[in-house]
């Protein structure tokens, strides 16, 4: 039989589950037992038959063989499997990359900051530590967008806003309409909802979101105490192959695919081009 890094394997759509306009929370029953140890943090190429590829971020663990990906359409290839239906099959390879650093995190306290779209890779994150709780400190959930419809996971966070082992803060820029199922948000950005939350230098943070919100968020966590050797960034790179030979993603002497997508902003501070341009 024919093995090749660059081979996708089946996957079935199990469920699509609308999260708001244009967003979809996929579960799919994989077919390779090797796609079952995604770390966050890493992403999967995920192929429509047909049509191509596109980077995906692992956006939980993985449970009695299945995965879930949350994506927005947007161009050719998300478009092409939001026409799927559930018992389809899709093809995915990976999963590739550096995900977030999990025994450097382990007995500390963590903020994990996400906008938008960003909340996906940092969904998974907060599941694996959830599922390992007493690994970890304190934990702060920080999530941004700019319109309340857009809101991704509300019933997820709304069990979550009822723990008492996690803080939880969302902020939206506009705020219409009763949400359902309702949860509290504020009025503002990340970075206010950052000057609220009790921060202070013994925590490590967890990026992912806009390129916009990255420099205000490294200032109002600098502003809290955290070196660039406690913030951690995940950079969506503009990627094709995914494992180091097209080049696409090469900036500032790495390959995003490979070195990436997370970060830690030390490593990056000669590159700060990586950060302006993310
Ligand atoms: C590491 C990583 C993780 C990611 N994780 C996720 C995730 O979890 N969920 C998710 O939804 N996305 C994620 N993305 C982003 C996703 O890979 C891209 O949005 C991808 O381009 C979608 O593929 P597509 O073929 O549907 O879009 P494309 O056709 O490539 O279009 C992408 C963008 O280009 C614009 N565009 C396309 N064609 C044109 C044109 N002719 N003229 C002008 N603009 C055009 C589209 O409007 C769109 O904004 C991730 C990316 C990376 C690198
Ligand atoms: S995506 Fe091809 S080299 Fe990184």
């Amino acid at each position: 039989m024919i093995s090749s890094p660059f081979l996708p394997t089946k996957a079935t759509i199990r469920s699509m589950i609308p999260l708001a306009p244009d967003n979809y929370l996929f579960q799919l029953q994989l077919s390779d037992a090797s796609m079952r140890n995604c770390r966050p943090g890493q992403f999967i190429e995920l192929w429509v038959p047909g049509v191509g590829e596109c980077p995906i971020s692992v956006c939980s663990g993985s449970v009695d063989g299945m995965m879930e990906l949350c994506i927005r359409q947007v161009g050719r290839v998300t478009t092409a499997l939001f026409q799927k239906q559930e018992g389809d099959w899709i093809g995915l390879r990976g999963p590739y990359g550096e995900g977030f650093p999990l025994d450097e995190y382990k007995g500390k306290d963590l903020v994990l900051i996400a906008g938008g779209l960003g909340v996906a890779p940092i969904r998974s994150l907060w599941q694996y530590i959830l599922d390992n709780r007493d690994d970890f400190g304190k934990l702060i959930i920080i999530y941004g967008m700019r319109h309340s419809i857009d809101l991704l996971f509300r019933a997820e966070f709304k069990i979550l806003m009822r723990r008492r082992d996690i803080e939880v803060y969302i902020a939206a820029e506009e705020i219409e309409g009763p949400a359902l199922p309702p949860v509290s948000l504020q009025l503002g950005r990340v970075t206010d909802m950052l000057r609220l939350a009790p921060i202070d230098d013994n925590f490590q943070a967890a990026i992912c979101g806009p390129p916009v919100m990255y420099k205000y968020v490294i200032k109002e966590l600098e502003e809290k105490g955290l070196t660039h050797q406690s913030i951690w960034l995940s950079l969506e790179r503009h990627m094709k192959c995914g494992v180091g030979k097209c080049g696409h993603c090469f900036v500032g002497g790495q390959f995003t695919c490979r070195k990436g997508p997370v970060f830690r902003l030390s490593d990056l501070e000669f590159l700060p081009e990586v950060i302006e341009c993310s």
